[in-house]
C-alpha cells in the first residue's frame, strides 16, 4: 500500500443504530452513533420504527461525522454503506442515502457486508491494538448472529460454524427480559455478573455437533427455572439477581469458549479474534485472555466503540475495498440475508 490520502465515509443502518464514520487511510477520524431509544419501551427492535428513526437520524449523523472529522463532503473519495444482512426497512435508508450522496458527489459507492465489518474492524489503525495475521479465526457474537469464521484474507472468509436458532445476544436479551431487565439486557447482565457467583446456579449446555451453536434451549431452561423458583419464593429474582446473571453469563461464555477450542483444534489456527456487540462483554474478554495461557492462543479483542454496531467498521471495509477498486454499481440492492 503506497502513500495516499484517502477519505471514506462509512454508513451503517442495518438494525437500530444510525451510524456514520470518516476514515482517513486506516485511521478513524469520527465515529458517530445515534441509538434509537424508542425500542426500549417495546423490549426489542420494532422494524417499522427503526426505519423511520433512521430517516430522521441519517442526515444529522452524517453531518456530525464530517464535522468531527473536519472535512467537507467534497473531500471524500468514496461512500461505503451496509448492504446487509439486517432489517430490510433499515438497510434501505442507508443504502438509498449512500447511493444518492455518491451519485451527487460523483464518487464511487462501496457495498459492505455488516458481518465482514464486525471482523475487519480489527484492521482499523488504533494505538495499542494489534491486527491479526492471516489465517485467523473470528467469532462474531451479536444480537443477530453467532458465527465462527475462518479468515484467510480480507475478503476470503468461510463460515465454519453458526447458530442453528437464536443468536448469543438474544440469549442475553431474552434472559434479561425474564428477569425484568431493560432492553438490551446484555450490558446489565454483564455488570451484575461481576457482583455475583457464576456457580450459584447450574444451566445445562446444549449439545450441538461440530462448530454450530444453539441458544434457544438455554433460554427456555432459564425461563422454566425462574418460573419454578419464583413459585416457591416470589422474591427469588430480586434476592438472587446478581448470582442469576453471573450464572447465565458463565454458561453462555462456556458454550462460546468450548466451540472456539474445537475450532482452533480442528483448523490448527491459534490467532483468535472476536467481534460484535457481545464482544463488549467483560466475561468473554477475560475468558479469551485466559485462553492465551491455557491454549496458547493469541487473541484480538476490539476497542469498545467498535464492538456494538458502528460505522467505523463499515468505513474500514470501504477503505480496504477502495484499495482494490472494488466498487458497487448504482443499482446495487440492499439484501436482508446477505451471506459472508
Ligand atoms: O452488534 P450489535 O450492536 O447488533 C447486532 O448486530 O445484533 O449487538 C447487540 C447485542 C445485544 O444483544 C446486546 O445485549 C449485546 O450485543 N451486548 C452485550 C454487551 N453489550 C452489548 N452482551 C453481553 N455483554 C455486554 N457487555
Ligand atoms: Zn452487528
Amino acid at each position: 500500500m503506497g502513500k495516499q490520502n484517502i477519505y471514506i465515509l462509512g454508513i451503517e443502518s442495518s438494525c437500530d443504530d444510525t451510524a456514520a464514520s470518516v476514515i482517513h487511510n486506516g485511521r478513524i477520524l469520527s465515529n458517530i452513533v445515534a441509538n434509537q431509544k424508542i425500542h426500549e419501551a417495546y423490549g426489542g427492535v420494532v422494524p417499522e420504527l427503526a426505519s423511520r428513526a433512521h430517516q430522521q437520524n441519517i442526515v444529522p449523523v452524517v453531518h456530525e461525522a464530517l464535522k468531527k472529522a473536519q472535512i467537507s463532503k467534497e473531500d471524500l473519495h468514496a461512500i461505503a454503506f451496509t448492504r446487509g444482512p439486517g432489517l430490510m426497512g433499515s438497510l434501505l435508508v442507508g443504502t438509498s442515502f449512500a447511493k444518492s450522496m455518491a451519485y451527487g458527489l460523483n464518487i464511487p459507492l462501496i457495498d459492505v457486508n455488516h458481518m465482514q465489518g464486525h471482523i475487519l474492524a480489527h484492521f482499523i489503525d488504533e494505538e495499542g491494538y494489534n491486527k491479526p495475521p492471516f489465517p485467523f479465526l473470528a467469532m462474531t457474537i451479536s444480537g443477530g448472529h453467532t458465527q465462527i469464521v475462518r479468515v484467510d484474507n480480507y475478503f476470503d472468509m468461510t463460515v465454519i460454524g453458526e447458530t442453528i436458532d437464536d443468536a448469543v445476544g438474544e440469549a442475553f436479551d431474552k434472559s434479561g427480559k425474564v428477569l425484568g431487565l431493560g432492553y438490551p439486557a446484555g450490558p446489565e447482565i454483564d455488570k451484575r455478573a461481576k457482583l455475583g457467583n457464576p456457580k450459584a446456579f447450574n444451566f445445562t449446555k446444549p449439545k450441538v455437533d461440530g462448530l454450530n451453536f444453539s441458544f434457544s434451549g438455554l433460554k427456555t431452561a432459564i425461563l422454566y427455572f425462574i418460573q419454578h423458583e419464583t413459585k416457591a419464593n416470589t422474591h427469588f429474582i430480586e434476592e438472587n439477581l446478581n448470582d442469576i446473571c453471573a450464572s447465565i453469563q458463565h454458561t453462555i461464555i462456556g458454550i462460546l469458549i468450548d466451540k472456539l477450542k474445537l475450532a482452533s483444534k480442528q483448523t490448527g489456527i491459534k490467532h483468535i479474534a472476536i467481534g460484535g456487540g457481545v464482544s463488549a462483554n467483560s466475561g468473554i474478554r477475560q475468558a479469551l485472555k485466559d485462553g492465551e495461557q491455557k491454549f496458547g492462543w493469541t487473541t484480538y479483542v476490539p476497542k469498545f466503540e467498535f464492538t456494538t454496531d458502528n460505522a467505523a467498521m463499515i468505513a474500514i471495509v470501504g477503505y480496504l475495498k477502495y484499495l482494490e477498486a472494488d466498487f458497487a454499481e448504482q443499482h446495487v440492492a440492499a439484501s436482508a440475508r446477505l451471506k459472508i
